[in-house]
């Protein structure tokens, strides 16, 4: 790929010193010798990807639910030159204490910005206590994680960030950090019109980047212009089982972006508190927000494998299978996996029993929701 003039004259690797402090949350005192690592400088075109040209369609921005959702992020703007530092800073690992992690460690663009593995590894090597969420659509998003806690993706982002597991990072340091790597300087003279550095900015950067992760493309938004011609059988069929009403699977995720802002109890569990981790109800502390977890988007769901908050279902199959069969009893099981349905009295839940093929078209369709853009998109991708 072509490379500015600005980024050339720092040559392919630089050698930077990192002064690792003895003071890092979790980390045993070392000396205060300083640790050599080589790094490298992005690789970025010549004239800057126009991500501030970057569009939902109109039939997603005339939705009146997704005008709900979208107001808190509808006025964040987004410049080529700030989502670009967003992209670098996103995918370099010195924003992590040792070095070694980024953001895209764990958001695995081949997996939809989630990660292939049910717990990810962070800085110290321990697994992280929930499944990576995919990122996409975050416009629409305005509480952040699993457990819905965190309110704007501007707060959210710094978050992993010194998150002892995660990047392990002293957020005070984290300017003097990046002062120290040559490209820096550049790409905050561009975003902001001055160089300085703070995690302020980094913030903004971070979330102008992720909101360019959008998710509209898939062989479903072909079907939904050409009235489903491109589909298989099967995928009709799904598509039908999906929206019937019977299945209920889009009484929760639903409209377009296939989600909930709410968070529901889909019965994983009968005490999920006692399973070690109760979601929501950690933070309320009431009995019928035990295993309230968010709504996920099913946007991109066959690239996000392993499924769930913790990852436990390792196929759609199994999804599904964990649908029609095993919904556990909860005292606050959500009425539409309950047999009585909503307004309904009673905690039975709901046994779909689908036959194999029903659940194949299930799977099928789910599939179609794979996004055909963003996986390959050089301007999403690892600019290192
Ligand atoms: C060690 C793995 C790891 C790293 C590194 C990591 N994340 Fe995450 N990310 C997660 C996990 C796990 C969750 C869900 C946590 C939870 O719900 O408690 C998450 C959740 C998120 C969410 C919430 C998405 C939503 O729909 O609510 C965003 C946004 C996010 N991460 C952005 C980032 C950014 C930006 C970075 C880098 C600065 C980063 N992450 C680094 C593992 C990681
Ligand atoms: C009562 C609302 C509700 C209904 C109905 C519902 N879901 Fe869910 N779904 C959820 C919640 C909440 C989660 C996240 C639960 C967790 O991780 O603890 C979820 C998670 C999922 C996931 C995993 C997402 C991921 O990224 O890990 C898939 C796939 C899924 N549902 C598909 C379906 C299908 C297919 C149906 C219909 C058979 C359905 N859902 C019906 C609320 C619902």
């Amino acid at each position: 790929m072509a490379r500015s003039r600005l980024w050339s004259q720092y040559g392919v690797c630089v050698l930077v010193l990192v002064l690792l402090h003895a003071c890092k949350k979790n980390q045993e005192p070392t000396e205060d010798a300083p640790v050599v690592t080589t790094v490298k400088a992005p690789n970025l075109p010549d004239s800057l990807f126009a991500y501030s040209a970057l569009k939902f369609p109109d039939s997603w921005l005339n939705d009146s639910a997704l005008q709900l959702f979208g107001a808190s992020g509808a006025n964040i703007e987004i410049s080529d030159a700030g989502a670009t530092l967003g992209r670098v800073l996103f995918y370099d690992p010195m924003l992590s204490a040792d070095g070694m992690v980024s953001c895209s460690s764990c958001h695995l663009q081949a997996h939809g910005f989630g990660d292939n593995t049910a717990r990810s590894i962070g800085l110290t090597g321990e697994p992280s206590r929930r499944n990576t969420m995919p990122l996409a659509n975050l416009r629409y998003q305005r509480r952040l994680f699993w457990d819905a806690r965190t309110v704007g993706l501007e707060n959210q982002v710094l978050e992993p960030i010194e998150h002892p597991d995660e990047m392990g990072m002293v957020l005070s340091d984290l300017p003097d950090q990046l002062s120290g790597l040559p490209y820096y300087r550049t790409l905050f003279q561009a975003a902001f019109g001055d160089s300085v550095i703070s995690t302020d900015r980094i913030a903004t950067a971070l979330g102008q980047f992720i909101r360019c992760i959008r998710v509209h493309s898939s062989r479903y938004d072909e079907g939904l212009e050409t009235d489903f011609a491109n589909f298989s059988d099967s995928e009709v069929q799904g598509r039908e089982l999906f929206f019937n009403g019977v299945t209920r699977c889009n009484q929760c995720h639903s409209g377009l972006n296939f989600f909930s802002t709410q968070a529901f109890i889909n019965g994983l569990e009968v005490d999920y508190a006692a399973a070690g981790d109760a979601g929501i109800g950690e933070l309320t502390g009431y009995a019928e927000d035990d295993g309230r977890f968010r709504t996920v988007s099913l946007r991109n769901i066959g690239m996000t494998a392993p499924y769930m908050h913790d990852g436990r279902f390792e196929t759609l199959r199994d999804v599904v299978d964990f649908y029609s069969d095993s919904i556990a009893w909860h005292p606050y099981l959500d009425e539409r996996l309950t047999v009585t349905g909503v307004d309904g009295d009673g905690q039975e839940p709901y046994r779909l029993a689908l036959s194999s093929s029903e659940r194949e078209a299930l799977v099928d369709f789910l599939l179609t929701l794979n996004d055909t853009v963003i996986q390959d998109a050089w301007w999403l991708g690892d600019p290192f």
